[in-house]
């Protein structure tokens, strides 16, 4: 198992059925159904709209700071299983606000979460607001204004939801606002809106990562800029599968490409409640489907720390940590080449 930082997760999409379930019934809530398996059944996407509305709906059942801390507390210790010391994880408060939860109860859940995964399990964790691109600009700039009084609580923005009609260039105002307000910036593009999107969110939003970016390939001179900035992304191997956004075959995932051309890939897993499987899960897909060697999966790892929000000395020392796992995972070959 690889220590890693997982940079692409929907704290909303880790919400996993068993959890959905006994969150309705606490807060008093119809599901579907009441059955976890049954629920899970219906997880069946063609593409990412089909996903986001089951996965909306979904989100009713949080309504208080426990149910958010619930929530946050056991993906960290899921995370943490699975070797993740770090996590820059987003969320959707306009979601929330829609279902008349107050966003202080989302921060004082998820806050209280992360400090007790820094206390018992050793991981540490940060917040990323996203927008949600859907409900246009201005209800960006409003769900800043409403956040900024807990502007200790978050480390940056981000732009999630459906992507195509609903470009970066919207944008534009809001993430300088946030970059004003000393704020990191990613956001989603090329999942499954083109090149040019990419190109927009790098040009007009100024990000510092690009989530997912799949689609960034189609474009050479988009591959050379990705190159050139060093500007990491965030691939989520397993729910492009889910979400029909890459090929059925495993073995032809972009993430092949994007090693060989030397871009700063690492491996998340975005809602992984939904889509299959957590980092390590993601980790060990590929690793299956795409023959990764030990020196790939170390460079994955170590990509994920070099493209967090994190001090360089402190990303030194993960690295240190992914260096001896893979001197570790190296040596029964060392041995028997030795015998
Ligand atoms: N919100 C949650 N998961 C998402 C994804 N994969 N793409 C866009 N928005 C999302
Ligand atoms: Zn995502």
């Amino acid at each position: 198992m690889w220590p890693t930082a997982e940079l692409h997760v929907h704290l909303e999409g880790t919400l996993e059925a068993e959890l959905l379930v006994s969150l309705a019934r606490r807060n008093g809530l119809a599901l579907p159904s009441s059955d976890p398996a049954e629920l899970r059944s219906r997880y069946v996407f063609s593409d990412l709209q089909s996903f986001l509305d089951i996965y909306y709906a979904n989100l009713s059942v949080l309504r208080t700071a426990e149910d958010f801390y619930d929530l946050a507390y056991s993906y960290l210790q899921r995370a943490k299983a699975g070797g993740v010391q770090h996590v820059e994880a987003f969320f959707d408060p306009q979601t929330h606000l829609e279902n008349g939860v107050p966003l202080a109860a989302v921060f004082e859940g998820f806050s209280a979460a992360f400090e007790q995964g820094r206390k018992t399990l050793g991981i540490s964790a940060e917040l990323i607001l996203c927008f949600l691109r859907h409900l246009g600009p201005e209800a960006a700039q409003d769900t800043l204004s409403l956040a900024l009084p807990y502007r200790d609580q978050f480390i940056g923005v981000g732009l999630d939801s459906s992507e195509i009609g609903f470009p970066p260039s919207l944008f534009t105002d809001v993430y300088a606002r946030a970059a004003a307000e000393g704020l990191h910036r990613v956001a989603h593009a090329g999942e499954e809106g083109g090149p040019d999107y990419v190109w927009q969110a790098l040009d007009l939003l100024q990000v510092e990562r690009i989530d997912h970016g799949n689609r960034a390939l189609e474009d050479p001179a988009l591959v050379t800029a990705l190159w050139d900035k060093q500007i990491p992304l965030t691939v989520c191997p397993l729910s492009n599968l889910s979400l029909k956004t890459a090929s059925p075959d495993l073995a032809e995932h972009p993430l092949r490409r994007m090693l060989e051309e030397n871009l700063l890939v690492s491996v998340n897993s975005d809602d992984p409640a939904y889509f299959g499987g957590y980092v390590d899960d993601n980790f060990a897909a590929l690793e299956h489907a795409l023959g990764l060697s030990t020196t790939d999966l170390a460079r994955l790892a170590r990509n994920s720390f070099r493209s967090a929000f994190l001090p360089e000395a402190e990303k030194d020392r993960l690295c240190a940590l992914v260096d001896a796992c893979a001197t570790q995972q190296a040596a029964p070959a060392e041995r028997d080449a030795t015998r």
